[in-house]
């Protein structure tokens, strides 16, 4: 947990310290030719920009930091098939809690989904892609803020762990009762044959304008 916070808090200062150059924002508005009013307006939709990108993560960070504890809880207790229900059960509710305390909507989606309800649309599947690739060329994932008028999202991306693969990895890395489990609850289960450090999905956190 402490581990966590750590990393949390260093993501934090170093998006909060820099100015919006390390995040990629794609604004679906049209942008006029520059007069200073609408000079004005940019500078401070750029701190707008920063403002939702420390609060994204900080939401998204922190409802990881949250199913991450009660995973490892879980497990430590009944092992993974136990820590299975868990995640069958709690992953929403816990999420949406979390989305209620901050006001905002909180969502993990993935375009080799668990939950059928978690399946990235045609946008998000691009975004994944472009994560993918930073992940293979070794650079460091950052978030993404999309400002459509009408609501922000910001994005960032979940990269698996040696943990995750109890239940997201090969056959061979999953119990056989886990792996029974799992086809009984998900049968069109596409989360499995995950490696280490590899994306498995993206928080979506959106904010209403
Ligand atoms: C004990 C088994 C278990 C472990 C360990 C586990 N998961 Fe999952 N994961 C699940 C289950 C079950 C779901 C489906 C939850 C639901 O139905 O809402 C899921 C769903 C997800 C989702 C939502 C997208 C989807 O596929 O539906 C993401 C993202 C995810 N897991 C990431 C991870 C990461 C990253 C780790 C390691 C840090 C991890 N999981 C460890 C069982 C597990």
């Amino acid at each position: 947990m402490k581990n966590i916070i750590v990393v949390f808090l260093t993501v934090l200062s170093l998006y909060s310290c820099k100015d919006n150059i390390r995040t990629k924002t794609i604004s679906i508005e049209k942008n006029e030719p520059l007069k200073s009013e609408e000079e004005n307006t940019l500078t401070r939709s750029a701190s707008d920009t920063i403002d939702y990108v420390n609060r994204g993560l900080e939401y998204a960070l922190s409802t990881q930091a949250i199913l991450g504890k009660n995973l490892m809880q879980a497990i430590e207790k009944g092992g993974t098939v136990e820590a299975l229900a868990f995640c069958n059960e709690q992953a929403y509710p816990l999420t949406d809690s979390m989305a209620v305390v901050h006001n905002v909507r909180l969502k993990r989606v993935s375009d080799q989904p668990r939950n059928i309800e978690n399946i990235a649309n045609t946008e998000e599947l691009n975004y994944i892609e472009n994560y993918k690739k930073s992940i293979a060329n070794q650079v460091s994932p950052e978030p993404l803020v999309i400002n459509s008028g009408t609501d922000v999202k910001v994005y960032y991306p979940i990269v698996t762990n040696a943990m995750c693969l109890q239940c997201h990895g090969k056959a061979s890395n999953i119990e056989a009762r886990t792996r029974k489990k799992l086809t009984i609850l998900y049968p069109k289960d596409k989360a499995l044959d995950y490696g280490v450090n590899e994306l498995r999905g993206i928080w979506r956190v959106t904010f209403n304008n």
